[in-house]
């Protein structure tokens, strides 16, 4: 059997169905076309009988993508599945995906039918299908709360009608890699020509076990797997790509499996995903989460230093993230310290150094985590300049339902006042122009991102935005109870941090973050 696993990516269909993950047209299809890049084998683009826009997203994305098969979702009846042969039939190479529940819970509460009537709906739908493509996956909804009696029957009948896909899907994320691997094992045995198929399996992550689950059938012999990029998914999640094409890699001595994914790409998808989607990748997040490469204990530090490997079990590099990214904090040492500076391009002699150090600490004490900002402001304050070239002094917007978007400010520029309006396409947008126009530059807008500093209706909005112009990049934060405020805070601490790297090209780097 050979060792390659198909990776089907479902960002675009179950993905999007997570609560807050809406995408639009255009949006879908930026996504399409970096799951290709990545090289993931199938796109699921969507379930086009779900809506009109559904549907043509899934058609633009099958007439734009080469090198993936796209998909498109329909339950089990003729109607779902000719608007889904509608859609992906240009593709290069198109798929059917048709389900239906096997639970007894579902065929009882749900579909309100028999186990024969579930068979004969099976047989009649992926004939039908099998009638457009050959390329035909059929799910057994809920299989792992299915009885394996029926959900044999149920395969059996699907393949007889022509699937060349079986997907068991641990629709409620219920099972564990011990019993997932026993039922994949049963499925194997009982039924007739399941080697001439590709077995999938598609795991959501109610219990944290998806990854698990998943790598444990592919043990078994799935040779697909389906899965999101950061884990999006219904609920808690679908299992995460990016989880799982790593756990092939790294540990492939014990997982002998291989992808054709480009793990490098893994980064700038999940960041894709995460803006079109804006959900924030949480923190913690394996692979793709801010601190998945962070070494915050200065005892890890050190050994990263020494020796990459002492505490990274991957390189960043592997994932796409563009450096070792060392958070720092109090608990950082000398070493690490001055290992950023000298990243910076920061040459300090010993005194200074020494200066730098106990400023570094005396804000640790005050930060949990120190950015790359903090310590260039740091330095900036110590050795380079005292204060900003910009600040905010007055700041008023209007929007509604009733009112166009403008916003009115005063901010000193160099020193000087300057007193500017501007509209745009919300209060922020305009709040932003206002802020360009005012100061003379145009940068682009690379990320804008807020978060709630704290629960409660009187939580202060942290905004936090990263731009970027020709040479240099650069972050800004800024917070306030009102999000407005917080955004042009957080956009004119970019803006600064922007004119000193322009300024001080020796000594700032120009990726900045
Ligand atoms: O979770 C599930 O069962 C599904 C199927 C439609 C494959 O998403
Ligand atoms: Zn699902």
């Amino acid at each position: 059997m050979s060792n390659f696993v198909k990776i089907f990516d479902t960002t675009l269909r179950d993905g999007e169905q997570a609560p807050g993950c809406s995408m639009n047209e255009e949006e879908k299809i930026k996504v399409a076309l970096q799951l290709e890049k990545l090289g993931v084998n199938i796109i699921e683009a969507g379930f086009p009988i779900a809506s009109e826009g559904d549907f043509n997203s899934v058609k633009m994305i099958a007439n734009q993508i080469k090198d993936c098969e796209v998909a498109g979702l329909s339950r089990a009846n003729i109607k779902d599945i000719d608007r889904a042969w509608d859609a992906v039939k240009n593709a290069k190479n198109p798929r059917i995906h048709t389900f239906i529940a096997t639970s007894d819970i579902h065929l009882k509460y749900k579909l309100k039918k028999t186990q024969d009537e579930v068979l004969d709906i099976i047989q009649k739908s992926v004939a039908h299908a099998a009638k457009y493509t050959s390329n035909v996956e059929f799910s057994c909804e809920d299989a792992t709360r299915s009885s394996v009696d029926f959900l044999c029957k149920s395969i059996s009948t699907a393949i007889k009608a022509g699937a060349t896909t079986i997907n068991i899907p641990d629709t409620v994320g219920y099972t564990v890699p011990s019993e997932f691997s026993r039922m994949i094992r049963e499925i194997k045995n009982g039924v007739d020509n399941i080697e001439k198929t590709t077995i999938s399996v598609h795991c959501h992550n109610d219990l944290g076990l998806a990854v698990a689950n998943s790598l444990a059938a592919i043990h078994e012999g799935a040779r697909q797997v389906e899965c999101t990029i950061n884990g999006l998914g219904e609920r808690a999640g679908n299992a995460s790509l990016e989880e799982i094409v790593m756990a092939l890699k790294v540990r492939n001595d014990l997982n002998p499996f291989v992808t054709k994914v480009d793990s490098r790409q893994i980064y700038t998808s999940s960041k894709l995903v995460s803006s079109v989607t804006g959900v924030n990748v949480q923190p913690n997040k394996a692979i793709v989460g801010a601190n998945a490469f962070a070494h915050e204990a200065g005892i890890h530090q050190d050994g990263v230093l020494k020796q990459r490997d002492t505490y990274e079990i991957m390189e960043a590099s592997e994932v796409g993230i563009p450096s070792n990214y060392i958070v720092l904090g109090k608990h950082s040492g000398r070493h690490a310290f001055k290992d950023r500076l000298t990243e910076f391009g920061y040459k300090l002699d010993d005194e200074k150094f020494e200066i730098a150090f106990i400023k570094f600490k005396e804000l640790c004490d005050k930060k949990k985590y120190v950015f790359d900002e903090d310590i260039e402001a740091l330095i900036n304050e110590e050795f380079v300049r005292s204060g900003d070239y910009y600040k905010l002094v007055s700041l008023s917007c209007s929007s509604g339902t009733e009112d166009d978007p403008s916003a009115e400010l005063t901010l000193l520029a160099d020193e000087e006042s300057i007193t500017i309006s501007e509209s745009g396409d919300g209060p922020i947008d305009s709040v932003f122009r206002a802020i360009c126009k005012a100061v003379g530059v145009d940068p682009k807008l690379d990320s804008y991102n807020v978060a709630s500093v704290t629960g409660g209706m009187d939580a202060q909005a942290e905004v936090s935005v990263i731009i970027k112009d020709a040479d240099f990049t650069a972050r800004g934060k800024g917070a306030s109870t009102d999000v407005i405020v917080a955004s042009a805070k957080a956009f004119i601490n970019a803006l600064n941090n922007l004119r000193w790297r322009k300024l001080h090209p020796k000594i700032a780097s120009p990726k900045g973050i």
